[in-house]
């Protein structure tokens, strides 16, 4: 018994197939996404589970004259004072341990590697950092807060907010791209939207329609196999 009736096999397929071709793009044609696309994917990211039924996510959701006078000012910023900015959580430990160190490590040679940008060529690195200002260049850019009175249980709740928005604008042909870089800029994120004083900048989104050329030749970012995570018992 369940609660769902039985889906068909090829809409379990269609489910995984979505799930499985969502990857981090970087790369966007210039294209608008409507308002009504952009109310779907909400639509569909408020059924995120969320404990105690909490959800306890807000998104700020720009383009058009608005997201360019942000990612002008996060663009200013980051060429003129990027060391003065600091985002108020810490999203890795330093060090890294591992395994994660090295598919950071992995992760950046590959990334990079594709554009042809050596490893010792900080300039053409630090060049491709800083177009997380312009959220890639995509139409439409997100920025999710949670209230910070609120303990790492709502984080997960809001991470299952976040991955349903992904696959909501993956499922309509969107590319997107998850940011923790410019949280660091939160103080200037909130000169631009009207974030109320206990709300926390936890990370950014670019959504738009990816480049396909890039989509051909990108790398594919390995994923461990499951038994690398996960171990069954009583199977
Ligand atoms: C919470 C989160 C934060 C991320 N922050 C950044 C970021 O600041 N800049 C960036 O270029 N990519 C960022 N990414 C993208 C990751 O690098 C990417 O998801 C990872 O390399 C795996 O690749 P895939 O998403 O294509 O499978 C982030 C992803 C997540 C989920």
């Amino acid at each position: 018994m369940t609660n769902h009736p039985a889906p068909a096999t090829n809409e379990v397929s269609e489910v995984e197939r979505i799930m499985k071709s969502r990857f981090a793009n970087r790369f966007y044609i210039d294209r608008a996404v409507d308002v009504e696309t952009i109310r779907g994917i909400l639509d569909a990211a408020r059924y995120a589970g969320t404990g105690a039924n909490v959800q306890p996510w807000r998104a700020y959701v720009t383009t058009g004259a608005v997201k360019d006078a942000l990612t002008a000012a996060l663009s200013d910023v980051h060429a003129t004072a990027p060391g003065a900015h600091r985002s108020e959580f810490s999203y890795f430990p330093d060090p890294l341990p591992e395994p994660f160190a090295s598919r950071r490590r992995e992760f950046g040679s590959l990334f990079y590697g594709s554009l042809n940008i050596a490893a010792d060529d900080v300039a053409a690195r630090a060049e491709q950092t800083t177009r997380n200002c312009r959220f890639f260049d995509a139409p439409v850019a997100l920025i999710f807060t949670i209230d910070r009175r609120l303990e790492k249980g709502s984080w997960l709740d809001l991470g299952m907010f976040i991955q349903n928005i992904m696959l909501a604008a993956t499922a309509r042909g969107l590319d997107t791209c998850t940011q923790e870089f410019l949280s660091r800029y939160h103080l200037v994120i909130r000169d631009h939207l009207p974030l109320a004083a206990e709300e926390m900048v936890v990370c950014s989104m670019a959504i738009g329609f990816g480049d396909p050329q890039w989509a051909q030749q990108r790398p594919q970012m390995p994923k461990a196999p499951i038994e690398a995570f996960a171990s069954l018992h009583g199977f």
